[in-house]
């Protein structure tokens, strides 16, 4: 185990260091072809909020992944996971490292089993780097992006980071829930967009819609829209320089500490660090989300989404079976009709 620290410093002395060696001790957020990160290491990124390494899902024993977690706060939470269908077995040999073809690649056995690659254009002397936005880069020696955990996504997404919501020149973006609360395995839950209708994003159960979102052409046709999601967070849409639509969701504040994710069981949710809880708080699930889940709105509702925010309605004639479950937001008991009310007796209303 004591060799690849050697090697590790070994690498690090070549690489261009602005101050003097008192800093090589200091967080390493760099790999660099012939450095190689075992589990015992992590990268970090240059102003400390994000971490990249090895862990273990903690009802597991035996599997472990590589991934990036937020470094700056106590609780561990992974935001990206690298080998999601293949954990690492072997850890005494497990190894994340650049090889000399520039490939970003984790294996275990000496590097006879891979598990997991960063797919580039081999380019020669290509780096990885943890950005401290969360997003694990490889850049060529010219400093061109060859490929970003961002473009990658697992079952998050972070501040800044583009979702795609249309598909002329790429496969469709999609993020993947974990297959269960402690196992990072591809689940059945999906976000993405609809192929037909590019700006309306689903949850797909499989290959079944599970909930929808509003269409946000609105937002699109002016080009770059903001719209707020609740008084701290909101969500840019515009036009990437490849003719793609993609948005991207920021809290006013400016903090980077929270995260958009599908949970294992559809579940869309976006968490907040609070820092006097020293917890995650849940911040407004998507309105809109949630309003277009099948069966939200009960039976005789409808999910109106030409409001600012979407919510549930009755059709016409009908009325909130339950007015007190319905105004606390709890819509599952659906509506009735008008009439079947006022055969019930006008006497129960004016009482
Ligand atoms: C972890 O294992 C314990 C004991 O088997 C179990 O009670 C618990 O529900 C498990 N947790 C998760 C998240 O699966
Ligand atoms: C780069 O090296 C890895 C591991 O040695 C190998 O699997 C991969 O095919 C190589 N890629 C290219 C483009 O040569
Ligand atoms: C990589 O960098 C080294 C040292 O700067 C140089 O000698 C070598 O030619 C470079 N290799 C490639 C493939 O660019
Ligand atoms: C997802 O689909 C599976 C298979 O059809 C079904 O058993 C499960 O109940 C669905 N989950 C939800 C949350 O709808
Ligand atoms: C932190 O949690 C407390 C208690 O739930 C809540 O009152 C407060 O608004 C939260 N702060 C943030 C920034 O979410
Ligand atoms: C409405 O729901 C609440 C809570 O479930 C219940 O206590 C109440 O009796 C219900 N009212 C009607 C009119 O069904
Ligand atoms: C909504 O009402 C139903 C029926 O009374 C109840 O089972 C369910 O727990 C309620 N949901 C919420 C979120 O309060």
């Amino acid at each position: 185990m004591h060799q690849p620290s050697l090697h590790l410093v070994a690498i690090m002395l070549l690489i261009p260091w602005p101050f003097s060696s008192v800093l090589l001790c200091a967080p390493v957020s760099v790999l660099v072809p012939g450095m190689r990160l075992t589990p015992d290491k992590t990268l970090t990124s240059d102003q400390g909020s994000f971490a990249l390494g090895f862990f273990t899902p903690s009802n597991s024993t035996e599997n472990a992944y590589v991934g990036i977690w937020f470094n700056d706060i106590p609780l561990s939470t992974v935001v990206w996971v690298a080998n999601r269908d293949n954990p690492i077995t072997d850890a005494s040999s497990a190894v994340l490292s650049m090889t000399e073809n520039s490939s970003l690649v984790l294996s275990e056995t000496n590097g006879h089993h891979i598990l997991w690659m960063a797919k580039t254009i081999t380019g020669g002397n290509s780096s990885a780097k943890l950005l401290n936005n969360g997003n694990l880069v490889v850049l060529s020696s010219y400093g061109t992006m060859l490929w970003q955990s961002f473009e990658n996504p697992s079952d998050t997404v972070l501040v800044g980071m583009p979702m795609r919501t249309t598909h002329k020149t790429h496969p469709p973006w999609r993020m993947i829930s974990w297959k269960g609360p402690e196992d990072p395995s591809k689940g059945r839950f999906s976000v993405g967009n609809d192929l037909d209708t590019p700006l309306q994003s689903f949850v797909w159960n499989g290959s079944v819609p599970y909930f929808r979102a509003a269409v946000r052409n609105g937002y699109v046709s002016s080009n770059v829209g903001l719209q707020a999601v609740s008084p701290l967070m909101y969500l840019t849409i515009y036009m990437g320089t490849d003719g793609e639509t993609y948005s991207t969701f920021g809290l006013s504040d400016g903090s980077s500490r929270i995260f958009y994710k599908v949970d294992y069981s559809g579940k869309t949710t976006i968490w907040r660090w609070n820092t006097s809880l020293t917890d995650w708080t849940l911040i407004a699930p998507w309105p809109a989300y949630r309003c277009n889940l099948y069966g939200y709105c009960g039976a005789y509702g409808y999910c109106d989404n030409t409001e600012a925010i979407s919510t549930c309605k009755c059709l016409d004639g009908f009325d909130p079976s339950n007015k007190t479950e319905w105004v606390r937001g709890n819509f599952s008991h659906g509506c009735r009709r008008k009439e079947e009310l006022q055969c019930g007796g006008e006497a129960n209303f004016l009482t």
